[in-house]
């Protein structure tokens, strides 16, 4: 039994590593709950039980074996540190580590074995990420991959709680013919597309779309793997959709691709067009696999691809892989409960 706390407890990743905790009765001896000093003293209640809410100080992580963070970048870099120091691993969600040479990114369908060289932080890749890296993983066990290009449609939960209740005020006050100001994302997401998630960076590229590129080098271990990305907000709640091109680096049947597909762990193929079969994400939202689709040979390409993906940014985007990190950790010997508690 461990004692695990999850740092940005309040946000809309914490609360589903909460929910994801408990549905996977992963062994929690003692739950620590932490987010800003703006929420501390509060609680939340899920499961019929009320969790108080402690204020995320250096000091908190005393006791703490596990740490799953989801606070923000400046957060995590702030105090994952501390988190380490007092003997626990930290889970990081954010940004800010995984790119880190030391610190191992990771979707434990595909290079769980990463976990071994752990420093005490592990990264948990962008919830554009997770769900490509799990696709890309299979195929390429048909052929080496030559280039991916990938368009994201991602939802507005991926900004966090308070982007989905500007899509929730802006799509009222839309239909009553009013205007409701952009706050949480750049410009009005009701009714409307965004094709800029994160900041611009020099090459024209947004930091998101490289997040896409860099990590999915990372996971896959192929540091020269050429991959495009552009990365649009669109008006959803919850799951992200990417349309993937696969160049590989000989021709690949999509009847073998499907085959792949449907025995991979993880992976559920959702792809009979004739019947208006595809994965959709307001079906998928709530659950856990990575959804496929739409998959076809590409006209323009003999050694080309073309696939439909929609999976729960919440999920495997965010708080499933970071419990199956957890898990995975449990399953390897590297995660060692304390013998004294001092939450
Ligand atoms: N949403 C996704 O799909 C997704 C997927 C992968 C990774 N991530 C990453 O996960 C992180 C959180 O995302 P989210 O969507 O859950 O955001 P969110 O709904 O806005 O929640 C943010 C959480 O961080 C806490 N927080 C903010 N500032 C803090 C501070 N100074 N000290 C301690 N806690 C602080 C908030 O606490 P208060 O309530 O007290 O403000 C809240 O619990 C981000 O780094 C994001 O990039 C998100």
């Amino acid at each position: 039994m461990y004692n695990v706390a999850i740092l940005g407890a309040t946000g809309v990743v914490g609360q589903e590593m909460l929910k994801t905790l408990i549905a996977r009765k992963f062994p929690v001896k003692e739950l620590k709950l932490l987010a800003s000093s703006r929420s501390a003293g509060t609680s939340v209640t899920f499961d019929g039980k009320t969790y108080p809410i402690e204020e995320a100080t250096p000091e908190a992580f005393a006791g703490i074996d596990i740490v799953l963070a989801s606070a923000g970048a400046s957060v995590s870099e702030k105090l994952a540190p501390h988190a380490v120091a007092a003997g626990a691993i930290v889970i990081d969600n954010t940004s800010f580590f995984r790119m880190h040479p030391d610190v191992p990114l990771v979707v434990p369908e595909v290079n769980a074995h990463h976990l071994d060289q752990h420093k005490g932080i592990i990264a948990n890749p962008n919830c554009s990420t997770a769900p490509l890296v799990m696709v890309l993983n299979e195929l390429r066990k048909l052929a080496p991959l030559r280039r991916v290009v990938v368009s994201t449609y991602q939802s507005v939960s991926g900004a966090g709680k308070e982007a989905m209740e500007e899509l929730r005020e802006q799509t009222r006050a839309a239909l009553n013919g009013e205007t409701h100001k952009p706050e949480h994302i750049v410009h009005p997401i009701a009714f409307n597309l965004v094709p800029a998630i994160d900041s611009f960076l020099d090459n024209g590229y947004t930091k998101e779309e490289m997040k896409v590129t860099n990590e999915s080098r990372k996971i896959l271990d192929e540091p020269d793997l050429a991959v495009t990305a552009t990365a649009v907000r669109v008006p959803v709640y919850i799951c992200h959709s990417e349309a993937v091109n696969i160049e590989f680096d000989r021709p690949v049947s999509v009847a073998d691709a499907r085959a792949q597909l449907a025995n991979a762990e993880g992976i559920e193929l959702m792809d009979d067009p004739a019947n208006n079969v595809y994965p959709r994400p307001m079906e998928c939202a709530g659950s856990d696999p990575t959804y496929v689709g739409r998959l076809r040979g590409d006209v323009s390409h003999p050694n080309g691809l073309n696939l439909w993906l929609v999976s729960d940014n919440l999920r495997k985007g965010a708080a499933l892989n970071a419990i199956q990190i957890a898990e995975a950790l449990v399953a390897r010997g590297l995660l060692k409960a304390r013998q004294e508690v001092a939450l």
